[in-house]
């Protein structure tokens, strides 16, 4: 199977029961996305596909063979830091890091939701959700922290989603998307 992690190319001879998040961690050496629960259930193991955040320990790689696939390791390296990696540094959002790729990558995708105008369960304003702290915890519900660092993790994400556009504004499709959710 072929896959496209990160904009680079992997070939890997794997079981077709093989999670996205296994064929990352346990063959291709993308160890960076984390196994909690492997039930769906903590949001660890989330990544970007594309451009949805997803818990890769619920999809079979052999599904996403022509998908573009996100990891945190695609995010940012230690050396060009996300803006979202940055933030979690500056305000210690994290404490263990076992849940911090997965509540990064989670965050870079709901603020890509809140761009595109999709409203949630508890958005005040359904034709333009806005980035406050009930909207980010609500968006960020599916992302566990153990170690309960959820006021630091908030903080960091309205400090980013606050910040300049993310380089796209809602289009057409996105309006057809948002209406659909608040149908
Ligand atoms: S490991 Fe995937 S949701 Fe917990
Ligand atoms: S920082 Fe330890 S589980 Fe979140």
């Amino acid at each position: 199977m072929h896959f496209t992690i990160n904009g680079r190319g992997f070939d890997a001879d794997v079981d077709i029961r093989t999670s996205i998040l296994d064929l990352c961690r346990e063959h291709l050496g993308l160890t960076g996305a984390k196994k909690g629960c492997d039930h769906g259930q903590c949001g660890a193991c989330t990544m970007l596909i594309n451009g949805r955040r997803v818990n890769s320990c619920l999809t079979l790689a052999v599904m996403h063979q022509d998908d573009e696939i996100v990891t945190i390791e695609g995010l940012g390296q230690v050396d060009d830091l996300h803006p979202l990696q940055q933030a979690f540094v500056r305000h210690d959002g994290y404490q263990c890091g076992y849940c911090t790729p997965g509540q990064i990558c989670s965050a870079a995708g709901m603020l890509d939701e809140i761009t595109r105008g999709w409203p949630s369960h508890v958005s005040d304003d359904l034709a333009k959700p806005s980035l406050d702290d009930d909207e980010i915890a609500e968006r960020m519900s599916g992302n566990l922290c153990r170690c309960a660092a959820y006021p630091n993790i908030v903080d960091a994400i309205r400090e980013v989603g606050s910040a300049a556009p993310a380089g796209r504004t809602a289009d057409a499709k996105d309006a057809a998307m948002a209406e659909e959710i608040v149908a």
